[in-house]
């Protein structure tokens, strides 16, 4: 699968977006080793805090069915019109899953995307050789 179509992937997740607080959709969909894509949707709540972002939503539903690495990674954000990359929380979960090789495409509704790595998005990672890799 291309870099085009997990990112159709991820802006079709962000539809399943649960964000009646913010109303800031995000779709997440990461390309796990086996060629199977595993879809999130940011989940908020009326606590606030207890959100939780597309891309760690896409995380635990992968990892819950087995599937614990993954080769790329694409973030929808149809409601920015620019595009917006991971939060710092989910840099650090998904760096866990990928090689900093593996390349992340995200991008808002204006058509502008980045096209991007893990290691880039969390350079000098701390604790890589705590890592389980
Ligand atoms: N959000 C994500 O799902 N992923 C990100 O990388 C950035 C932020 C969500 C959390 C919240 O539901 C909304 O976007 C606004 O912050």
């Amino acid at each position: 699968m291309d870099m085009d179509a997990l990112f159709k992937a991820a802006w079709d997740a962000a539809a399943n977006s649960y964000s009646p607080y913010s109303h800031f959709r995000v779709g997440a969909a990461l390309l796990a080793e086996d060629g199977s894509v595993i879809r999130g949707a940011n989940v908020e709540n009326r606590s606030y805090g207890l959100t939780i972002c597309a891309e760690r939503g896409a995380v635990m539903a992968a990892v819950s069915q087995g599937k614990k690495r993954f080769s790329a990674l694409a973030i929808a954000t149809p409601d920015a019109d620019y595009p917006v990359g991971p939060c710092g929380a989910c840099r650090q979960v998904l760096s866990e899953f990928m090689d900093s090789a593996a390349p992340v495409r995200f991008g808002g509704r204006g058509g502008q995307q980045v096209d991007t790595t893990i290691g880039a998005l969390l350079p000098h990672d701390s604790l890589y050789e705590l890592g389980d890799r």
